[in-house]
């Protein structure tokens, strides 16, 4: 009766699956349309003249003719199932799906994809997000496992799909976090098995609730009446790393992981924002009553948050953040401003969803107590104007009619009541390290000025959102005023606007920092090297035909701030997506996350495996 759609990426089966707001607005749906004629109109006299339009688009310089700042040659696209880097570089695999983490865990099983114990101990699926820490002298990675592909990961049922609280399970240890240390030897990079950094944590591992919602009624339940204490984390994506060294891991499409037994069940009307129903993706529901809606409805109150882990200790408990507030989170980009108060910046991947800043009440100092700077603070929604402004709208009590605990448990609500401007599917948000300035990764919105969100907020085309059914993407950047990222004002442009100029004269061709040799489409995965140069990461669609045609397969790329050229660095394998990026220590090697490969990746045969693959150059130079 219920299909898994386990070909479909998350996005996808979110998009099937959520229930989708009636157009019941008539006059919006009107002015969504003009706005959109008017300014597509517009936007083909920007290629000549961005600033007379207000929004700042990126123009191509003379600097960018004259000079480069990358240090390698930029590779053209592939559609193979391999993954390609410059001429003068190589790659290698670090760690694959199932690859064990410890001595006592069996080598990956290719007929069966592995048990629920051996997956326990073992490299997860779908590498996201991640961060490299350096304690004392280690090299510890902590990486994010998104989600289950369950036709690979089961290979042996029919059509993947979990039959057996066993199989629940091994798909719940598949998911979640790693932590591992690695080392770099005679044959590359490998993981150091059995070192005391070594650590899986699964959708049963013990957190603690902090913050405003901490306690609250809503997440209360029979097995934690005090609404305190959780077990797990799920659809972890992208991924944040504090100043005091710590793993921040974000929980995005966790409405997916629930269901009911009893379709009739009443559920309460915010699920609707939140996409949660009685339609589960893998049948948790059916084996574990704690995913079962009908007997535990307030457990999908204690996922959506922020989590911090400390790499250093393994048996440390994780702790949810609430203060950061209850929605889609697709990463978490920290940045210190000048008096010490904590700035974190993150994005709500959905259709029409928006972007959010945290700003810490204390200061942080090296060496002080960290442990209520993610609990003390103002959660705000960003409001952009046409006019290349826009402003921090604090989410207080006052403005949103709601008590701060609500806030943090409801914050889509919150950011509606606000005002604050409707986004395409903001992914991950990068802070310049050697420039007072942000990025966020609007990968791309089919509803754009078709449809509101699941909140009703209209979304015709705005400034930052500037494309009615937006299939490419785009990244916007801001600067806070005084260069100071607890602002409340700032300015912004568009740094890319992704595009095609071999298939579209307006302006579904891109910005003028497109071209022909670096056609991409939905950025998504996003972070600056200490040079200040920005990777992009791509998660989109890479059939190579039709509006695609010339991107090729899922690629990293990277881009120059200043002058705005951006050239490809790496492909991935068909079917992929390239997500999750971190640098050795020495910054001789980058890390980049392969995930859902398509074919065989990376064995050459048996099933595909999600993966962490190193990059150096070949005479062992700084490439980041
Ligand atoms: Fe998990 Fe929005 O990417
Ligand atoms: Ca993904
Ligand atoms: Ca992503
Ligand atoms: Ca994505």
């Amino acid at each position: 009766m219920k299909d898994n759609h386990d070909d479909l990426s998350w996005d996808e089966w979110d998009e099937l699956n959520d229930p989708r707001p009636e157009e019941n607005d008539f006059e919006r749906v009107v002015a969504s349309a003009m706005s959109r004629r008017n300014f597509l109109s517009g936007l083909v006299v920007m290629g000549s003249g961005a600033a007379a339009m207000g929004t700042g688009l990126l123009s191509t310089t003379s600097a960018q003719a004259a000079s480069t700042r990358f240090g390698f040659t930029p590779i053209p696209i592939q559609t193979d199932f391999s993954v390609h880097v410059p001429e003068g570089y190589s790659w290698q695999v670090l760690v694959r799906w199932g690859d064990p983490l410890f001595s006592d865990g069996p080598e990956f099983d290719h007929a069966t994809g592995g048990t629920a114990a051996s997956t326990e101990r073992a490299f997860g699926e779908n590498t996201d997000g991640m961060e490299l820490f350096n304690i004392g002298g280690k090299e510890v990675i902590a990486v994010n496992h998104e989600y289950a592909n369950l036709k690979t990961n089961f290979p042996n049922n029919e059509d993947g799909k979990p039959t057996s609280a066993e199989d629940v399970l091994k798909t719940q240890n598949l998911q979640g976090i790693a932590v591992f240390e690695i080392a770099e030897g005679d044959g590359g990079w490998s993981v150091v098995k059995d070192s005391p950094f070594n650590r899986r944590i699964t959708h049963n591992t013990p957190m603690t609730i902090a913050g405003p919602a901490a306690g609250h009624d809503l997440l209360k339940t029979a097995a934690d009446p005090d609404g305190t204490t959780v077990l797990g984390t799920m659809n972890n994506c992208g991924a944040g790393k504090t100043p005091w060294g710590t793993y921040l891991t974000c929980e995005e499409n966790f409405n997916g992981y629930f269901g009911s037994t009893d379709e009739a069940v009443e559920l309460p009307a915010d699920f609707t924002r939140y996409g949660i129903n009685t339609e589960s993706r893998y049948d948790y529901e059916k084996f574990d009553p704690r995913y079962d809606l009908s007997q535990n409805p307030n457990e999908p109150y204690r996922f959506g948050y922020v989590v911090e882990i400390d790499p250093a200790d393994a048996s440390s408990t994780p702790v949810k953040r609430t203060a950061l507030g209850r929605f889609k989170h697709e990463n978490a980009a920290c940045t210190v401003a000048a008096n010490g108060q904590v700035v974190v910046y993150m994005g709500d991947d959905e259709r029409g969803e928006f972007l959010y800043k945290y700003v810490s009440n204390g200061v942080y100092s090296p060496g002080s107590d960290t442990s209520e700077l993610l609990n003390d603070g103002q959660l705000y929604a960003a409001q952009f104007h046409d006019d290349g402004l826009g402003e921090w709208l604090a989410l207080t009590e006052e403005a949103t009619g709601m008590s701060k605990a609500e806030i943090c448990v409801l914050t889509r609500l919150a950011a509606s009541k606000v005002g604050a401007t409707t986004m395409d599917r903001p992914e991950w948000v990068a802070v310049n390290p050697m420039a007072a300035e942000a990025y966020c990764c609007l990968t791309n919105n089919k509803n754009r000025a078709v449809k509101p969100n699941a909140g009703g907020d209209p979304t015709p085309v705005n400034g930052p959102n500037p494309r009615a059914e937006n299939n490419y993407g785009q990244i916007v950047r801001w600067y806070p005023a005084d260069d100071d990222h607890t602002a409340n004002v700032f300015k912004w442009d568009l740094y890319v606007m992704a595009g095609n100029p071999t298939v579209h004269e307006d302006a579904y061709a891109g910005s003028a920092n497109v071209k022909e040799g670096n056609l991409f489409n939905s950025p998504d995965g996003m972070m600056f090297d200490s040079a200040g140069l920005v990777w992009i990461q791509t998660d989109g669609n890479d059939g190579n035909e039709g509006d695609f045609v010339g991107m090729g397969n899922n690629q990293m790329l990277v881009g120059d701030p200043v002058t705005g050229q951006i050239e490809r660095f790496m492909t991935g394998p068909n079917g992929s997506e390239v997500t999750g990026i971190t640098w050795s220590s020495d910054r001789r090697t980058v890390f980049a996350g392969i995930q859902h490969p398509g074919g065989s990746f990376p064995d050459g045969e048996g099933l595909p495996r999600s993966s962490i693959v190193a990059i150096k150059r070949d005479d062992n130079a700084v490439i980041g």
